[in-house]
Order: structure tokens, then sequence, then C-alpha cells
């Protein structure tokens, strides 16, 4: 059987597809559980730690409610509130966290940075976000997969639509080729994933049987699709002169209902989250005032049409990331 016990999360690279599929249906269990009212107090004893230097609604409390649901004490600490980075290095703060607590959750910016706190604290460390992976997104999405296509993920075909260099581009083309789905980024070819990344999972997907397909062809990209995916055009820790250029890059990229029926009957609609399908937030009406834009990676039609799945997809980080926490500390 599998064993993640002492494990760190830092990237779905480092897994196979059975420690995937098991904690996707660990996940699953954990959502009975939690429907049915079953406690599942697993972990009374053990505390954990959140280290968020990146802002976040759905991680955060992810971890906040599934620490709690698990019986662990949770510490949540931001950026302005820690020496980590100003007073004190990576390093240290990793030695120090490591001496109190039994596991660390990282959200930030490089991927060494998540893989150096795993080195030097000596606890499993998870990945809540960089500016390459998402890999607790990963589980949550898979898992909602799944619910949606019981048959399995083998052989599914998921296109993912808009920057496919970020982290969930990144990120959904590790985990469609471990888990032998057909994966296809769908963008122009500025945004294309890194080659040395492609080639990875190229040659995953050749063992799994999925495959890796790039085009810049919309009508090509979604045909037969099972699972449209898009996220935010601009990311976290990129600065802000970038929209003008994303717009007119990604602008044809759009997920507009024309997109939906050109992808599989049953197709579903996934997005991560947070989503400007409108943009009654500040930053959108900065961007609606700047650009005239009213909607943009996904249009507000489809964002809340009977295909979208977002929610349940927000849902599931909570019993994703409680499967994580847990597999890797019982
Ligand atoms: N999807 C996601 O990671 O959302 P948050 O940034 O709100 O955590
Ligand atoms: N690509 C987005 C994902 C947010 C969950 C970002 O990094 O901001």
């Amino acid at each position: 059987g599998v064993n993640l016990r002492g494990r760190s999360f830092l990237k779905l690279l480092d897994f196979t597809p059975q420690e995937i599929e098991y904690l996707i249906d660990l996940s699953i269990n954990f959502k009975n559980m939690k429907m049915n009212g079953v406690p599942h107090k697993y972990l009374t004893g053990k505390n954990i730690v959140l280290l968020f230097e990146k802002t976040s609604t759905r991680t955060r409390c992810s971890f906040e409610v599934a620490g709690y649901d698990l019986g662990c004490g949770v510490t949540y600490l931001d950026p302005g509130s820690s020496q980590m980075g100003k007073k004190e290095s990576i390093e240290d703060t990793a030695r120090v966290l490591g001496r109190m607590y039994d596991g660390i959750e990282y959200r930030g910016f490089d991927q060494d940075l998540v893989q150096e706190l795993a080195d030097k604290s000596g606890v499993p460390v998870w990945n809540g976000l960089t500016d390459e992976f998402h890999p607790t997104q990963m589980i949550a999405d898979l898992m909602t997969i799944k619910e949606n296509f019981p048959q399995g993920l083998k052989g599914l075909k998921l296109t993912y639509m808009g920057d496919a260099r970020n982290n969930m581009g990144n990120s959904l083309m590790v985990a469609c080729a471990k888990m032998g789905m057909n994966f296809t980024a769908c963008g122009p070819k500025e945004l294309w994933p890194a080659e040395d990344l492609v080639e990875t999972c190229k040659q995953i997907a050749a063992e799994t049987g999925g495959s890796v397909t790039l085009t810049d062809d919309v009508d090509e990209g979604t045909k037969g699709a099972n699972v449209i995916y898009t996220d935010i055009w601009v990311s976290m820790g990129e600065p802000d002169s970038v929209w003008e250029e994303r717009i007119k890059l990604l602008s044809p990229y759009q997920v507009t209902t024309k997109v939906m029926d050109n992808a599989a009957d049953d197709a579903i609609f996934m997005h991560c989250l947070p989503s400007f399908h409108d943009l009654q937030t500040t930053i959108g009406q900065d961007i609606y005032e700047k650009f005239g834009l009213k909607e943009m990676e996904v249009a507000d039609e489809v964002f809340e049409s009977k295909r979208s799945r977002v929610f349940d997809e927000a849902e599931n980080r909570m019993h994703s990331i409680k499967a994580v926490i847990y597999a890797t500390l019982k």
C-alpha cells in the first residue's frame, strides 16, 4: 500500500500516479466523513504552522479548517508578522519552526524556498503555491474531475486556456501527465510552458498513456475536451505593468459559451479562483477603467452556467488539504 508518512508535498512530480490516486481517494473519504458528521480528530496533539508570503482565501482557510477538523493546533503567520526573510533567513526559520511544529505550510515565490524549508526543518512541508507549482490545488482538481467522471481520469481531455507558463499551467500539465490524461495548453506561443518541463511531462505521459499538446488554435485545442480550465491572466507577484500585454495576448483565449459548445457534451468548466469573470473588485475596477474590459479569462455566463464546477472545486480544497496533512503526519 501507499504510505506518505513523513513526506513533504512540494510538487506532483515527486509522487507516483498510485500515490496521487491514494490522495484523491482519501480526500473523497474525508468529504464523506464531513458530510455525514463523522468526527475525525486523528491528529490531536499535533501542531501546524501556515506561512504566507502572498495573500490567500481558499488555501489559508482550507488549511485552518482541515487542521481544526483533524484536531491540530494551527498558527497562521502572514508576511508582516514573522522575522522570515527580513531579520532571519529561511534556513534559520525552518530550523526554529521544525522544533515546534509537526508540519509547515508555505506559500511564496520561488520553488527553491519551499524546497529549502523542507530540507532544513526536518518536518513535512506543504507547498501552498509558489510561482512554479500549486500542488494542493491539483489534488482538489483531480478529485473534482473524478466526482464528475466516475469512470476514471485516464483518457480524459483537459484543455487549459490562457497563461500556461504560470503555476496552474505547469501544475495541470504535470497532473494530467501523471494520471494518463490528455493535456492541451491552448494559448499564444509566448505563454506556453517551459520546454524542459514540457519534455519531462511528455516522458511521463508516454508511460501513463496520456499526452501533452501545445496549440495556439482555440477551435482545435478545445474540441471534444471534457474539462475546460482557465486561470487569471496575471499572477500574484507579477507587476501591474504586464496587464496590458497579457490582455492583448490572451483575449482570444477567453472561455466563452462558444468554447464550451466546442468541447464535449459532458464538458465541465473549472477555475482555481480567484477569477475576473466580472470586474466587481477594486483591482477589477482599475482594469475596467484602463482597458474597458467587462470580463477577462472567463465570460460571466460560463462562470455562472450549469457546467461550472468552480465552487465544488473550492470546497474540495479543504477536503484534499485535509488528506495531504493526514497522510503525511499520521
Ligand atoms: N485557489 C487558490 O489557491 O486560492 P487562494 O489564493 O484564495 O488561496
Ligand atoms: N496563477 C494564480 C493562481 C492563484 C490561485 C496566481 O499565482 O496568482
